[in-house]
């Protein structure tokens, strides 16, 4: 089967989803695409591709959108950054919100929910003086069944031990019948997972002081993440607040942002003198 669809394939990719694809990554269209196309009755992937370009964009698009994306993540990820959290960057975010005792936090392309719940149970775990405060813990993903997995918080014996000390899968997790381990209900109800897609139409969020968005923007043109960091700024909390990006990610010449750096990891905040 011709391969004549494949361009246009990755501009309506690109356009629904923000990922970039081109020809030099061929080999994991083929092997993510290769399910699904059989199981809708194609012949090889690049019938499935033109059946994809030639229609419009319905469930078995985002079915195959879906399989495209990477949701690579595991607990504590980036030890260097949950170690300034720690030290110093909840700390300050404390201080500064003292007088409203409430905290927001965004884990964007949250994936299977590792990130968020490390966030949640480091809180839980190391400051005990937010007892009663609003901790609003917001997680969203652009996949529908990662989101599944990341509320049930239930993770086979490799991903529970990937990044986990001892103490917290202890404290923490159950251990299922099945050699899984789920989640204590009290770490779940601290997050609220929703759909959401960065290139999509954005609903009502309040502004955070924290946003994690880690690992996505790798995937996406200049122009499609100087889109998402400008939707991104409007959502941050002021002077005092936070954008954490993945460990190799940067934001390049933008005026929206200041970098700052902390001992092993950068971080950025809003450039309070540019208008949003
Ligand atoms: C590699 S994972 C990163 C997970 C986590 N942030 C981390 O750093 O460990 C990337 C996630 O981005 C999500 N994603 C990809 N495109 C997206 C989009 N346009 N909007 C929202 N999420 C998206 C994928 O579904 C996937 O779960």
């Amino acid at each position: 089967m011709s391969k004549d669809y494949l361009p246009q394939f990755y501009v309506m990719l690109e356009k629904q989803v923000g990922i970039a694809l081109d020809d030099t990554k061929q080999y994991l269209l083929e092997s993510r695409l290769l399910p699904l196309a059989t199981k809708n009755g194609y012949l090889d992937v690049y019938a499935f591709i033109k059946y994809l370009t030639q229609n419009a964009v319905g469930p078995t698009h985002w079915q195959a959108f879906e399989a495209l994306t990477t949701n690579e993540t595991f607990f504590f990820r980036d030890k260097h950054v949950f170690e300034a959290l720690k030290n110093t960057i909840f700390p300050e975010l404390i201080q500064a919100r003292k007088n409203e005792k409430t905290l927001r936090i965004w884990s964007s392309a949250c994936s299977a929910g590792q990130e968020v719940y490390s966030l949640a149970m480091m809180l839980r775990e190391d400051f005990a003086q937010l007892h009663d405060w609003a901790i609003q813990l917001q997680a969203t993903d652009i996949s529908e069944s990662i989101l599944k997995k990341a509320k049930s918080g239930i993770y086979n014996s490799m991903e529970a031990h990937r990044g986990l000390d001892a103490h917290y899968l202890r404290k923490y997790f159950s251990h299922l019948e099945d050699d899984t381990y789920q989640i204590s209900p009290a770490i779940r109800q601290m997050v609220n997972f929703s759909h959401h897609n960065l290139v999509g139409s954005w609903p009502f969020y309040p502004k955070f002081d924290l946003i994690m968005l880690r690992n996505v923007l790798i995937y996406f043109k200049q122009d499609a993440k100087d889109k998402v960091l400008s939707k991104i700024r409007k959502q941050l909390n002021g002077d005092s607040s936070i954008l954490i990006l993945g460990a190799a990610e940067s934001i390049h010449s933008n005026d929206l942002y200041k970098l700052v750096q902390l001992d092993k990891i950068s971080y950025y905040k809003p450039n309070i003198l540019t208008k949003v």
